[in-house]
């Protein structure tokens, strides 16, 4: 899929990912931001993104410039009213951020935690709505980058649209790759971007969001730039973006999508990143390394495996070495215990897993590991 060279190195990383190189190439030419074809572009792009969701019926796509982290403000800054409350489940780094957005908003917050190794707990969350009629909107983190366990995201929903309260979904690392539906799950809105399993570059993310909740968001959100509702109006209002739009950026995502779909949508998409993360744990487990999570929680995303014992094994060592044969691997960011991450999406299938583990082995044997198994 993907040619490997200490230059040009696979990303086995949440993102920025390996991207195919008719993505890379639809970056070569311009684009005016208020030209007709641009703009014809950005509304294919947009259209896209609702059907993927299973929305057009009831949400529109809002994108935003910049990384993940921009949209998931703009959503909460957005949609979350001034006299409104926040619950947060979290079990992660991106749980975290959420409360922390809210605080910098002045918004009432309240977190559900369990650990980062433990999914959201359901029956939590319907007794802290009970108790807390105060709390109009919930938020999740699909899969939880942090560990890369998927969430029970149908359930939270469930239990968060029977006591009446809306869902904001960080669909960040799953979007496009993991199944969410609206006429199956219902959610106010959810942000994701373009550099995770939808395999553009960075520079762009986006909201979906419930076209009447956006409507009646007026006057929300504490910031300009991020203001969705006002992003969305002036979109509708002439199809251009406010303030200068990513044009190369949008050129590359809009290829990324027609690939997408080239590939069988979710479906497709899910299917392969399935199976690059099957090889990859099954490798890693037979030259001794741990998995952190058990396969029924483990998202196809990213896997974090617990750090050897072995003396000999020092992650930085091993981190240049695996990038000096053309592996580009990730630190850890778990608080529970010494890890690092190896990811599973981006433009990259069987092949490129298998020769993954094998550098992985090899790099053992150089640094003379006998073994991947942790403490
Ligand atoms: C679940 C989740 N949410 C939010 C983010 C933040 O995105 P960014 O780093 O692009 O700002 C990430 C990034 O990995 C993520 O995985």
């Amino acid at each position: 899929m993907s040619p490997v060279s200490p230059d040009s190195p696979l990303l086995l990383t949440p993102g920025p990912l390996t991207t195919s190189r008719s993505v890379k190439e639809a970056m070569l030419r311009d684009w005016g931001s208020r030209d007709r074809e641009f703009i014809a572009l950005n509304a294919a792009v947009r259209q896209r993104l609702t059907a993927l969701a299973g929305a057009e019926a009831s949400h529109v796509t809002v994108p935003l410039q910049g990384s993940g982290t921009f949209v998931v403000e703009a959503m909460l800054g957005t949609l979350v009213p001034r006299d409104g409350k926040l619950l947060v489940l979290v079990n992660g780094a991106y749980g975290e951020r959420m409360l922390e957005i809210a605080a910098y908003h002045g918004r009432a917050a309240t977190a559900l935690r369990t650990p980062e190794d433990v999914p959201n707990d359901p029956e939590a969350l319907d007794r802290a709505l009970a108790e807390d009629p105060a709390i109009t909107h919930v938020a999740v983190v699909h899969c939880e980058t942090t560990s890369g366990i998927l969430n029970p995201l149908a359930e939270v929903a469930a239990v968060t649209a029977r006591h009446g309260r809306r869902l904001l979904i960080d669909a960040m690392s799953a979007f496009g790759a993991l199944p969410l539906d609206a006429r199956e799950i219902r959610f106010e809105a959810l942000a994701a971007s373009a550099n995770k399993c939808l395999e553009g570059v960075p520079g762009v993310a986006f909201a979906i969001v419930e076209r009447q909740a956006l409507l009646a968001a007026a006057g929300n959100c504490p910031s300009l730039a991020l203001d969705l509702h006002d992003q969305y109006l002036a979109m509708e209002g002439n199809g251009q973006w406010r303030f200068t739009p990513p044009t190369h950026v949008l050129a590359a995502f809009h290829q990324a999508l027609v690939e997408h779909e080239e590939e069988g949508g979710v479906e497709g998409r899910g299917r392969r990143y399935r199976e690059n993360c099957r090889i990859l744990v099954a490798g890693m487990r037979a030259l001794g390394f741990e998995s952190l999570l058990p396969d029924a929680l483990q998202a196809p995303i990213i896997v974090t495996f617990r750090m050897p014992a072995d003396p000999a094994f020092r992650f930085e060592d091993f981190y240049d070495r695996l990038r000096r044969k053309g592996f580009v691997i990730y630190p850890g960011k778990l608080t529970v215990a010494p890890s690092f991450r190896i990811g599973c999406i981006g433009r990259i299938g069987a092949a490129e897993m298998r020769r993954a583990v094998a550098a992985v082995a090899d790099t053992l044997r150089e640094m003379g590991v006998a073994s991947g198994r942790p403490a």
